[in-house]
């Protein structure tokens, strides 16, 4: 099917933990090992798989972890008191707060609360602001793992119109961000984009961000174009299935065996004739990020302790 066309997260990802276990040995000499605190408040089921993948891709590479579990209903002070614990306690590199959090609790209050200097998300106004100056410290994983894929790749950025369809402050901002660095030129789309195909399909790179399943079909994509979806849901009927993913048994088997089966916001079996490459979901993007995150706390690591 393709395969020659399929942009494989997986790949890149692997690339990105085999340095960072290099890193990690390194450090290993000096006396550091790097450790990512991930705070879990609540229980959403998406948010405690996200917290587990980190937990074992730390162990994966040799790094110690700690998971801060809170309860749903926990007090906004003992949520910043954590927060400025781990900011004060010096075997922690990277503090990760994981998102979204209970609607009871300020988001930015928290996220404003971590130590810039352990800031693997790169979600704190510091980070952003030196992002947006292009003298990027700590960049949200997701973009970063993006560019990534793309240099690896060998797709070319430079000169060229790039589109993100989503203005998120975790993905669609930052993205929009690195590849204006990159020296694209950059549109950014979002739910009040009037004629949304029109946009993107003027698009040479196409980055879709906007957390609507199959947002994104034959017509909003240009013929050639680099497709890369952060979308992730989840399917969880037969006929959905079938109908984004006609006649694919292996699916189709997953979907049984599973009970569900993961797709992006692109409709991928129908972009995928129109696209010179194009992420899959699962196996795109997702791989990526946390791959990035790994590589962020060693960065964090680094530079705080000098090493
Ligand atoms: N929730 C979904 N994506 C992310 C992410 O990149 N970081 C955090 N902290 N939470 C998330």
């Amino acid at each position: 099917m393709n395969s020659g066309k399929i942009l494989s997260g997986k790949k890149v990802a692997e690339e990105i933990r085999a340095e960072a276990a290099r890193d990690v040995a390194e450090l290993a000499g000096s006396g550091v090992r790097p450790q990512l605190d991930v705070v879990l408040v609540g229980d959403d089921p998406a948010s405690k798989v996200y917290v587990g993948s980190k937990a074992r891709a730390c162990d994966r590479l040799g790094m110690a972890s700690n998971t801060h579990r809170l309860p749903e209903d926990v007090a906004q002070a003992r949520v910043l008191d954590l927060v400025h614990a781990l900011n004060a306690d010096p075997e922690v590199d990277g503090i990760l707060v994981q998102l979204p959090l209970p609607g009871s609790l300020d988001t930015h209050r928290i996220l404003d609360a971590v130590d810039p200097a352990k800031d693997v998300d790169g979600f704190h106004p510091t980070n952003v602001g030196l992002l947006q100056q292009g003298r990027p410290r700590l960049v949200p994983c997701t973009p970063l793992g993006i560019m990534e894929l793309l240099r690896r790749e060998g797709i070319g950025v430079e000169g060229r119109r790039a589109v993100v369809v989503g203005r998120s402050d975790i993905v669609g901002k930052p993205m929009a961000m690195l590849l204006l660095h990159a020296h694209a030129t950059v549109t950014l789309c979002h739910s009040r984009t009037r004629d949304l195909a029109s946009v993107t399909r003027q698009a040479e790179i196409l980055i879709v961000a906007a957390g609507r399943r199959a947002l994104i079909g034959p017509d909003h994509v240009a013929e050639g174009a680099v497709v890369i979806d952060v979308g992730m849901h989840r399917l969880t009927t037969e006929d959905e299935v079938e109908s984004l993913f006609p006649g694919d048994e292996e699916r189709r088997r997953r979907f049984a065996d599973k009970g569900s089966v993961l797709t992006g916001d692109v409709d991928f079996v129908r972009v995928l004739p129109r696209a010179a490459r194009i992420t899959p979901v699962p196996g795109g993007v997702g791989p990526l990020t946390i791959a990035k995150l790994m590589a962020n706390t060693v960065a964090a690591a680094r530079w705080r302790r000098g090493v």
